[in-house]
């Protein structure tokens, strides 16, 4: 049964137009004037765009010492019920552990709840000969983006010549890094002695994690790739000191992808001030949201093109889960939610103010994504032949964020109260309706499909010698650190 989308503008990264869209089975078939289809979906006043790929988010992730609350389907009915129609997970192996092992791990948490596409990027969280051999079976297998994290020191902490190892490795696979950029040795000092002082209440976790250890980490994240000459993406950038190091970069030529979460471009430093602990625990998230001028820095840097893409990392704790710190805010989980209105609160702070046009909009929610992780236009795009993850998106259709009214599973909303101007109408993921306003849209759990990112071309044959190079060596992880079930 095919159907018919009409009535609307179509809006893609450049352009927009009026049209209609065909979609047979889970493609789209034909775009132009008066189309015909077995059903029609309404988009009348309303804009037609890519459906929203989130590169950024955490379903059911282990971590510190708990699961998030959100696991595959309430967390993709979150993203479809906000005009998402992919999310790219984290898939995160024990320290120093198996890729593979993670692998099955993900695949069993993800292919039977899943109501939207997804897939996800491999965490490297150490450094030996079964990772250098296990990265080319990932690649192999789909997967061409490989996370290294710079902080959570005793835990998924990397070291340098870990990372510098691991990069080489990706520049010979056609992959790419992503770092979570903060210097994890100083944030462990600076915890140290918060706490040792008496600070253990959630503002601290912002003390702890000042601007500095994020420039530090992301410019030497920055360096460790050039060196290894490969491409580079620094996750939830949220102040001035990494987006600086990010543009340098790529006025120099490099291949650097900033990725901004939309939290830090609307919410800042005072959340952590609130009188309520739980207020600003729930809100703890790493790194911590900033003040007003690194908020300004990282639109400008939408609006200029050195960031690329909006994020959530939608990493959702319940107050119960946020209350394992009180008494100690390192020991509060770290994360917080989105996913659901991601979409809505960026047209709100971002288009109907005037920072952004809205095919930046669609650039920064969907198509940059899609071409930094090569799924364009696979993803992404509004094309014949590409899959039909399409999102009606009403510019008219106002609400109030509230978590009573959320998908997620969480006990509230970072987002609670704040008014925005447009949401989806209908959401559309491989040409079956997944989310209608007024309708119960109960898309099937399971029908989600894992997306396959093949490599870019590798950088050198001769690095894939690398292997014969690179030492494995011992650094301390505690497993005691470890989240459970990693
Ligand atoms: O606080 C955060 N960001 N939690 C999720 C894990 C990560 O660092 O991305
Ligand atoms: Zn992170
Ligand atoms: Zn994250």
């Amino acid at each position: 049964m095919s159907k018919v989308i009409k009535g609307g503008t179509l809006v893609t990264h450049d352009r927009s137009w009026t049209a209609d869209i065909l979609i047979e089975g889970e493609t789209i078939a034909a775009i132009g004037e008066n189309l015909k289809g077995d059903e029609v979906i309404d988009a009348d006043g309303a804009y037609v765009i890519p459906g929203g790929i989130d590169p950024h988010v955490h379903l059911q992730m282990p971590f510190m010492g708990t699961h998030s609350a959100d696991d595959f389907e309430s967390g993709t009915l979150a993203a479809a019920a906000g005009g998402t129609t992919t999310v790219v997970d984290f898939c995160i192996p024990a320290p120093d552990g198996s890729l593979l092992e993670a692998w099955e791990a993900w695949d069993a948490k993800s292919k039977d709840k899943a109501v939207v596409d997804y897939c996800w990027h491999q965490c490297i969280t150490g450094w030996n000969e079964t990772i250098f051999d296990e990265m080319a079976e990932v690649v192999k297998r789909g997967v061409n983006t490989f996370k290294h994290f710079m902080a959570y020191k005793g835990a998924l902490m990397v070291e340098d010549d870990e990372m510098f190892a691991s990069f080489r490795r990706c520049a010979a696979l056609g992959a790419m890094p992503l770092v979570h950029a903060e210097n994890g040795d100083v944030v462990a000092a600076l915890q140290q002695q918060l706490m040792a002082d008496g600070n253990t209440g959630p503002e601290a976790h912002a003390y702890s994690r000042p601007p500095e250890v994020e420039g530090e980490a992301a410019n030497r994240a920055i360096m460790i790739a050039d060196a290894a000459g490969c491409p580079l993406y620094i996750v939830h950038v949220s102040c001035e000191q990494a987006h600086e190091a990010i543009r340098r970069a790529r006025q120099k030529g490099m291949r650097v992808f900033g990725e901004p979460l939309v939290q830090h471009l609307v919410l800042d430093e005072s959340e952590y001030q609130d009188k309520s602990w739980d207020h600003a625990a729930r809100r703890v998230m790493s790194p911590p949201f900033r003040n007003k001028q690194h908020q300004d820095g990282l639109w400008a840097g939408l609006q200029a093109g050195s960031l690329q893409v909006v994020a959530t990392d939608h990493c959702a704790f319940t107050t119960e889960q946020k209350r394992m710190g009180l008494g100690d805010f390192t020991k509060i989980p770290n994360g917080t939610g989105g996913l659901e209105d991601r979409l809505s609160v960026l047209w709100t702070y971002g288009v109907e103010t005037g920072r952004l046009t809205k095919e930046e909009f669609v650039a920064v929610t969907s198509a940059n994504s899609a071409k930094i992780l090569n799924m364009y236009p696979r993803k992404g795009a509004l094309l014949v032949g590409a899959d039909a993850d399409i999102c009606v998106w009403d510019p008219k259709a106002g609400k109030t964020i509230t978590a009573a009214n959320q998908k997620s599973a969480i006990d509230y909303n970072v987002f609670e109260g704040v008014k925005v101007s447009a949401t989806a109408r209908h959401t559309l993921s491989r040409g079956e309706v997944v989310h209608s306003v007024g309708a119960n849209a109960e898309p099937a759990r399971g029908r989600g499909k894992f997306i396959r990112r093949d490599p870019f071309p590798p950088v050198a044959e001769a690095l894939q010698t690398w292997k014969a190079l690179t030492a494995p060596r011992k650094v301390h992880r505690d497993a005691a650190n470890m989240p459970a079930g990693v």
